[in-house]
């Protein structure tokens, strides 16, 4: 049985159209609604950006603080199986903190994994449609939560990629170097590589189940894992050493994780250049489901889930669908739109659900 988490109170300060925001969310539901350019997708942007320590929307956290402001503040008080927590990121230009009950925690991988949460955004489509870097981020998202070290084996296996380029490049593949960096990188590669699968393999089979849930019947579904490296780490250190001057030349390494493809098929067709605008939509709804029950398993909690614009994004039959998951997942939602009159729910009691109306960046209960 997996255990609850509500946020109970939101704080932003100075962040994108948000100047002072303070407001306590229902246990369930919670509407947030606006016309366009209000900031109802920074709000859910704030939630996320407490929970995970990044923002969905860019790299680039100093784009998020407010136009003129040194540093952003969110804060929040989070309820988990009845104890409160207090997590805050404040943002600077270049600096950013991160506390859980006022302490530094033990890394930024235990900090993203206190609360976990899923956002479904419009942007979501490049999922499936976009370039791969976006699948591996999902994957290395999820593993995150299944193996929380792995943040760690990428990041040195990335800093030594990187340490290897540069020297192929300014000093040539016979530099006597290079087997020290590409001894480091097979090291770091091969426990990469094996989380990347092992998370894929867990995505994959929880994928199958939500698109059954929410495809129209009959279409199939395949999704492969694709490997651009090696769990075999002499295999992979010789396969460095053999790709040096291929590498120079092409200017980026040619083997390894950051390689890797989640390939999605619908029937026989890749779902990247053939499925249609629906199709991508619902795969895309299907891939973020998975992460959710991938999230809810790992962690022993129901996610919070942030969900920006969906109804725009899907047709009446799916969105009738993701309501109905959200009735079955328990957990916390956030939704934003601009017309809250379609989001009825008299099967909510009134202190389960919360209204919110959002003007010039102002979050009053409705
Ligand atoms: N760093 C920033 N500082 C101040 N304002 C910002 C910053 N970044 C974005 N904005 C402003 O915030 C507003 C957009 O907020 P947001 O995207 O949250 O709106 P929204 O209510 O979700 O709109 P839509 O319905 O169109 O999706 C825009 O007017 C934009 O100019
Ligand atoms: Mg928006």
């Amino acid at each position: 049985m997996s255990s609850h988490i509500v946020f109970r109170r939101i704080q932003v300060r100075s962040f994108r159209i948000l100047s002072s925001v303070d407001f306590e969310p229902a246990a369930r539901l919670n509407v947030i609604s606006g016309d366009n350019g209000q900031g109802k997708t920074s709000v859910i942007e704030a939630v996320y950006l407490v929970a995970t320590s990044r923002s969905f929307r860019t790299e680039h956290v100093a784009e998020t603080l407010s136009t003129g402001a040194s540093q952003a503040v969110i804060a929040a008080r989070i309820e988990e199986a009845g104890v409160v927590r207090e997590q805050r990121v404040a943002l600077g230009a270049r600096a950013r903190s991160y506390r859980i009950d006022g302490k530094r925690p033990a890394s930024l991988a235990s900090y993203a994994t206190q609360t976990p949460v899923v956002v479904f955004h419009p942007g979501d489509l490049t999922l499936v449609s976009g370039p791969a870097a976006g699948r591996r981020r999902l994957l290395d998202r999820v593993a995150l939560f299944y193996e929380p070290v792995s943040a760690d084996h990428r990041t040195r296996y990335q800093r030594a990629l990187r340490a290897r380029q540069a020297t192929l490049e300014e000093r040539g593949p016979r530099s006597p170097e290079l087997d020290a960096y590409e001894a480091l990188i097979a090291e770091h590669g091969v426990a990469f590589a094996g989380y990347r699968r092992r998370t894929a393999e867990r995505l994959i089979e929880l994928l199958s189940e939500t698109f059954g849930r929410v495809a129209a019947p009959g279409l199939r579904l395949e999704a492969v894992y694709q490997a651009g490296g090696s769990e075999d780490r002499e295999h992979f250190r010789a396969a460095l050493a053999g790709r040096r001057l291929e590498d120079r030349r092409r200017g980026r390494p040619s083997f390894g994780p950051q390689r890797d493809e989640l390939e999605l098929a619908l029937g026989s067709m890749k779902a990247r250049a053939h499925a249609s605008q629906g199709q991508q939509r619902v795969l895309a709804l299907a891939l973020k489901l998975a992460e959710l029950s991938c999230l809810e398993s790992a962690r022993g909690a129901d996610p919070v889930l942030l969900l920006d614009d969906v109804s725009s994004e899907l047709d009446p039959a799916r969105t009738g669908a993701v309501y109905r998951f959200l009735e079955a997942a328990r957990s916390q939602v956030f939704v934003t739109t601009t017309r809250p009159e379609l989001l009825a729910t008299p099967e909510l009691v009134g202190a389960e659900r919360a209204d919110f109306a959002v003007v010039s960046g102002r979050v009053s209960r409705v």
